[in-house]
């Protein structure tokens, strides 16, 4: 039986965080709807609100310790204690290592690490009183490294490590902490990095499908179905893992 819970979605405006929290909601979850983009998240928030569930848009910058203290206060005061968090806000500023600049590698590491941190600092005391959390924090295959991507893929990788020791600190308490690495899935993340390239996302995604043992690149609703999966009651034992959702076998 599934039991409702509060969950908080990062990045959740678009791509994979908006599929991950219409799956969460579908799964009977209030779900808070975190982006910097105000107006997409309240369009994300308000199409779970008209298919039944019970969703919050917020504007929060998850690099931002104080935007994210404030934005769980307000989401354990209207939708209840978040004891599901998912660390998915994440942005790319990809250069080989020659060009890459300072600022560059400051932005991503604050995005996906200092924002992978501030949400689970608000948030665990929350899973500590209800003695349940299920912390899923978005990876990536680009943490076995990958060009062009110095600061993301040590971004993903410290991800991997980070998720390690939230699994062993919070264990006790009934909280478990596992990362999703995806593959390539098809968002506006990969649509960016097409046009970087110079290439038509179509060629882009034939390109890439047939590098994957599955024929296809992936779809943001199989990243949402390994998070509800991870999230739910029955992955209670479930711990510290990384799971590789790319299609095909991975380190
Ligand atoms: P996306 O670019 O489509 O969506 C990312 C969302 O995060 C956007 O709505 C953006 O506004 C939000 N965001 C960015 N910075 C933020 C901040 N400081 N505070 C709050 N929200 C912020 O990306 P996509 O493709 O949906 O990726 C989601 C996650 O999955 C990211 O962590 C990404 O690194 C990871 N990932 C994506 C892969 C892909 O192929 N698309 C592959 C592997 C990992």
């Amino acid at each position: 039986m599934t039991e409702t819970r509060t969950a908080i979605v990062t990045g959740a405006a678009r791509g994979i965080g908006a599929a991950t929290a219409q799956r969460l909601a579908a799964d009977g979850h209030q779900v808070a709807v975190l982006d910097l983009d105000a107006e997409q998240a309240q369009a994300v928030a308000d199409q779970i609100n008209s298919s039944g569930g019970k969703a919050l848009a917020l504007a929060c910058d998850v690099s931002d310790a104080a935007s994210v203290d404030a934005a769980v206060a307000q989401i354990a005061e209207e939708l209840g204690a978040p004891t599901i968090v998912v660390n998915n806000a994440g942005i790319i500023r990809d250069n080989l290592l020659f060009k890459m600049t300072v600022e560059e590698w400051d932005l991503v590491m604050a995005v996906h690490l200092r924002g992978a941190f501030n949400t689970v600092k608000a948030a665990q005391k929350y899973m500590v009183e209800a003695k349940f959390g299920r912390i899923v924090n978005l990876s990536s295959t680009s943490a076995q490294g990958n060009r062009g991507q110095a600061n993301y893929s040590a971004a993903k990788a410290g991800v991997q490590g980070y998720t390690k020791t939230l699994a062993i600190e919070l264990g006790k308490f009934g909280v478990t902490a596992n990362a999703v690495a995806p593959g390539f899935i098809q968002t506006d993340m990969t649509a960016a990095t097409a046009e970087r390239m110079g290439v038509a996302f179509d060629d882009f995604i034939d390109y890439n499908a047939k590098q994957i043992p599955v024929a296809r690149v992936g779809q943001p609703e199989d990243i949402a179905h390994t998070v509800s999966f991870l999230a739910s009651e029955g992955a209670g034992f479930v711990s510290g893992q990384v799971i590789y959702v790319a299609g095909g076998p991975k380190d």
